[in-house]
Parts: structure tokens; C-alpha cells; sequence
């Protein structure tokens, strides 16, 4: 099966998740588009990185899909960047597996939208917390497209649930299209 889309999904509880669980599901439904659990994947929280490395075959687009655990993503992600993203394939001499590729975040998090400004209960616009891994993708030569942020992911009603989960839908029938957002 062609799946151009490689959707990266972290978060440690998928039991009790509410948001990114739903998020999976409508990326598991979505055509092209592969769902790869890395709790699944690396239950004992190291990530093998030529398996990990292997997954990219065939992708065209990388979806990170995770909550925002301290303004970041939880534990195992950055363990997979470290362990994936190495010198000769991602970067450096050499390093052109990732060139070209486009990168979406998905995020949740836990407060209003309003809590992430300046001066807000979290200091900073929610972007700014995104930053590292905007970095990541651009050192690597991917392409930024603008990040999906789900503010408040616990509190808001289903039907708010739903309608973000088909606008990532979109945005990932349109990675699996090829048509680029930016
Ligand atoms: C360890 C931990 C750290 C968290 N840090 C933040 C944070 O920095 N900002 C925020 O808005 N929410 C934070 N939250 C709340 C989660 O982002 C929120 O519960 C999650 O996005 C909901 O998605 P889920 O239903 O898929 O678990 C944190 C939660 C946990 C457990």
C-alpha cells in the first residue's frame, strides 16, 4: 500500500488519552497516511534508530502528532529524534533523507488558547514552544507547514473534538496529495 504519509505519534497513556487518541484513529482512517505508535514501537523507551530510520521508506510528509508535556513533547520523542535523526542520513555529508519532505506538528495541550501569550498563564505564544522541532525540520531541509494546535484538548465539548479531528483530516489528505500548504 502506497503511504506517503508517516504520522508519528507520542504520547505515553493512549488508554487515557482523550485527544491524541482520536487523532490516530482518524489517521489510522485516513488513506496514505501510515500511524506509527512510538510507545508501541519502543515500549522499553529505547529507540532502535535503524528501525526507526526504516519506517521513512516511502514517506513523502511527517506528521508529529503529540500532547505538549512542559512545553515540549513527551520523553520518547525526543529520544526518537536523537536516535533517527542522525549525521549522514538526516543532515550533514550525505544527510538528504529528509530533504524536501514536508513536516506538520499536531499538538494538544491542556490550557485555553488565551493562557499561551505573553504575559498569559504560560508566558508565550504557543508557537514559541514549537520552535525546537521547527528547527529540527528546517536544519534537516524538511518543510514547515503551519502546526495544528488543539488548545484545551480535556475540556472542550465532543463536537469541538470532531471538528478538529477532520481538520486534521485535511491537512493530512493534503500531505498524502502532494499539494503543499506553504
Ligand atoms: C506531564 C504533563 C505535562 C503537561 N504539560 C503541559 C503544558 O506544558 N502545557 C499545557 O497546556 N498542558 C500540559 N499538559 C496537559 C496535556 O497537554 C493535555 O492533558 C493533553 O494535551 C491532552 O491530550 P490527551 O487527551 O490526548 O492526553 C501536561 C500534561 C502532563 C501529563
Amino acid at each position: 500500500m502506497n503511504e506517503p504519509v508517516l504520522f508519528v505519534l507520542a504520547h505515553p497513556d493512549l488508554f487515557a488519552s482523550r485527544a491524541n487518541k482520536r487523532m490516530a484513529e482518524i489517521a489510522a482512517a485516513t488513506d496514505g497516511v501510515r500511524v506509527y505508535d512510538l510507545y508501541a514501537e519502543f515500549p522499553d523507551m529505547f529507540v532502535h534508530g535503524a528501525d526507526a530510520r526504516s519506517a521513512f521508506d516511502g514517506v513523502e510528509a511527517l506528521v508529529v502528532q503529540n500532547p505538549l508535556y512542559w512545553y515540549a513533547g513527551p520523553g520518547l520523542l525526543k529520544e526518537w529524534f536523537d536516535r533517527t535523526f542522525i549525521a549522514g542520513w538526516a543532515y550533514g555529508r550525505g544527510g538528504k533523507a529528509l530533504k524536501g519532505k514536508r513536516y506538520l506538528a499536531s499538538v494538544t495541550t491542556g490550557s485555553a488558547a488565551e493562557a499561551y501569550r505573553v504575559g498569559g498563564r504560560h508566558g508565550n505564544p504557543v508557537e514559541d514552544y514549537l520552535k525546537p522541532y521547527r528547527q529540527i525540520a528546517e536544519f534537516c531541509q524538511m518543510r514547515w507547514q503551519d502546526p495544528l494546535v488543539l488548545h484545551h484538548a480535556r475540556s472542550i465539548s465532543d463536537d469541538e473534538l470532531d471538528q478538529h479531528a477532520q481538520l486534521l483530516k485535511q491537512r493530512l489528505e493534503t500531505l498524502a496529495a502532494g499539494s503543499a500548504n506553504s
